[in-house]
């Protein structure tokens, strides 16, 4: 009609909540590259009227799309990471690019803290034990390890590795911080060798942005400064740890083992841990609350509609 092609055109790489969709879908024209089989003809036939994508912090756009689309204006993904955006690019072509920060921060510090108690108090093991019927014919599942007294080291004392420290500080746990620089705004202890944290802590946790930058900041050196009695966590990017190594260091037991909430290549490469008893694992999901995907959607619909009105961004990146 008429008004659907005087309606911008926006297109949707993937769709965070229905509720979303819905108000998207009586604002704009869009068109869902995720519902579409053929999406090479699609970007051929469409490309040049989009000016908006929406699209997830997971799936991201990639620069080979981004090239494509001559009159793109802006980016809105819902999530904090961004590293599956190239945003210099963005930047270079003046396109602006959007994130969900803030909104998301408790309920992913709070699966960061739930995977460290799971893999260490063996939560899962435990639930194991009785379906499995062990209990019953074998007695007590086996001993776990406290975390009161223990050594947090943090990687990434930003907006999440905070929420994390203030979790586990009541915990009973020294906390100490590894990143681009010393914050000047936290008690915590800086170490500037990211060595020398993973030899000083027991649990490690990752809450680092992903992306170059980062990209296998935990390789087997780290492993094995983190040491038998260590505990990886991750709730940061797949890309930053060597998962090779991860693998062959919780097969060889020389960590005590992971919490791992992201993986290199996913979906599929969670499955690479499955036959390993000492990881708990979870589908890059710590976001994933019914309460913070409705907030996180609701944001990607504010940053377009203040693009289109003419106003400043909520939560722009570049
Ligand atoms: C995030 O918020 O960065 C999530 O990991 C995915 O977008």
């Amino acid at each position: 009609s008429d008004l659907a092609t005087a309606l911008p055109n926006v297109l949707v790489i993937w769709p965070n909540r229905p509720s979303q969709m819905a108000h998207l879908e009586a604002t704009y024209k869009l068109h869902r590259l995720d519902l579409c089989s053929n999406p090479e003809e699609m970007i051929e036939t469409i490309g040049d009227s989009i000016t908006a994508v929406v699209t997830t912090g997971i799936k991201g756009l990639s620069s080979d799309l981004i090239k494509r689309l001559p009159n793109l204006k802006i980016v809105a993904s819902s999530g904090v990471g961004y590293d599956s955006i190239d945003v210099a690019l963005c930047s270079e072509l003046g396109i602006r690019v959007t994130n969900t920060p803030d909104i998301l921060t408790d309920d992913v510090a709070d699966i960061a803290i739930a995977l460290m108690l799971a893999q260490r108090r063996g939560i899962v093991l435990g639930d194991r034990w009785i379906r499995e019927g062990c209990w019953a014919q074998q007695g007590p599942m086996p001993l776990t390890s406290s975390i009161r007294g223990k050594r947090l080291g943090v990687v990434g004392l930003g907006r999440i590795g905070k929420a994390i420290a203030a979790r586990v500080e009541p915990m009973g746990v020294e906390i100490a911080y590894f990143g681009r620089r010393p914050q000047a705004d936290t008690v915590y202890d800086f170490k500037p060798e990211l060595i020398d944290l993973a030899h000083w802590a027991d649990i490690l946790v990752l809450a680092c942005p992903g992306g170059e930058a980062t990209h296998h900041l935990i390789n087997a050196e780290v492993l094995a400064a983190l040491g038998t009695n260590g505990t990886l966590i991750n709730v940061a990017r797949g890309s930053v740890v060597d998962q090779q190594a991860l693998i062959d260091a919780l097969t060889t037991n020389s960590i005590a083992g992971a919490g791992l909430d992201v993986f290199t290549t996913e979906p599929h490469d969670g499955q690479a841990f499955a036959g390993l008893e000492n990881v708990v694992l979870y589908p890059h999901h710590s976001s994933g609350t019914i309460e913070t995907r409705d907030a996180m959607a609701q944001l990607v619909v504010d940053n377009l509609e203040a693009h289109f009105a003419g106003r400043a961004l909520l939560t722009a990146i570049n």
